[in-house]
């Protein structure tokens, strides 16, 4: 038997810019986390057991674009394996679907990393990088890559689209708490609204996505630097600019501000938008009354977690 497991991630800074050639910055939450099993069958096939979304499958019954069996064929087929070996494949995932915690990333770098350890071939990271990204864009078009390089890497990173991989040192932890709409939202919509926006109006967004990199690069200094209280102000600021760029929803902007009401020293939407999650950054004594007021004002869940 072999088994992976990877977290959730959270964008902290820089979500849609990012597509845009901007840096952004984005964290794991292990609090969640996708768990994948393989185990060789004694049934022909390769057999697919994912409780969370009602699937109990064989490989071939699945059309080829299914985001699972485009994860096994692509890595079967790059690893040179014919005739497929009988096998189980078992699927689990605490991650929300479509709320911006990267369920899609996580399955596919968690399914990546068991299946070709299984089969005798375990990647490298940069591998498992370039597959799960493969099947992201199958997901949304033109991903920028934050998701599964963060996934990938269970560390905080500063990424650029095309750039070599940054890992952030986080000099002083803290905390945030992870608000859900629990409106699930496509982010390859608001992706698409965003550039639509951008063609229309090249000149302002260019300077929105410039305002949005110098908050990302603000940010990084001050989580290197050990202030992360510092970083209250740029969450603010980014929210307002993503509510420029038009991906902000009521529901988000309700809980971005209970969440500022309550004490958080800051609070943005974070991931595609329009639903999913926001983030509010807090002190030990704030967690606890942000994530109640979260609770109070409509998220379906909260989630404190550390960034270290
Ligand atoms: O997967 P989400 O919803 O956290 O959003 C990803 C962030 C975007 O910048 C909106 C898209 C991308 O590919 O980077």
């Amino acid at each position: 038997m072999t088994v992976a497991s990877a977290p959730g991630k959270i964008i902290l800074f820089g979500e849609h810019a990012v597509v845009h050639g901007r840096p952004a910055i984005a964290v794991p939450v292990t609090q969640v986390h996708a768990d994948v099993e393989v185990v060789e069958s004694s049934r022909p096939g390769i057999w697919i057991h994912a409780p969370n979304v009602d699937l109990d499958v064989e490989l071939n019954a699945l059309p080829s674009d299914h985001p699972l069996a485009a994860v096994i064929h692509n890595l079967l087929f790059s690893l040179g394996i014919s005739p497929f070996p009988p096998l189980d494949i078992t699927i689990n995932s605490t991650i929300p679907v479509a709320s911006g915690l990267g369920s899609g990333a996580a399955v596919s770098v968690a399914l990546v990393r068991a299946l070709s350890s299984a089969l005798g071939h375990p990647l490298t990271d940069e591998q498992v990088n370039a597959f799960a990204y493969e099947i992201e864009r199958l997901h949304h078009g033109t991903p920028s890559g934050i998701d599964n390089t963060v996934i990938t890497y269970a560390k905080p990173v500063y990424f650029i689209k095309g750039h070599p991989i940054e890992t952030l040192k986080v000099s002083r932890p803290f905390t945030l708490v992870i608000g859900d709409t629990g409106i699930p939202a496509p982010t390859k919509q608001s992706v698409g609204d965003v550039r639509r926006l951008w063609t229309k109006n090249n000149l302002r967004m260019e300077q929105v996505f410039d305002e949005v990199a110098q908050i990302s690069l603000m940010a990084r200094r001050i989580i290197e630097s050990g202030q992360p209280e510092m970083l209250g102000d740029l969450m603010n600021q980014n929210h307002a600019f993503l509510q420029e760029m038009t991906v902000s929803s009521p529901e988000l902007d309700a809980l971005v501000r209970a969440a500022r009401k309550a004490g958080a020293l800051g609070a943005k939407m974070s991931g595609g938008g329009r639903g999913g999650n926001m983030i509010a950054l807090v002190t030990p004594e704030t967690a606890e009354p942000v994530s109640m007021s979260l609770l109070a004002s409509g998220a379906r869940r909260a989630i404190i977690t550390q960034v270290e």
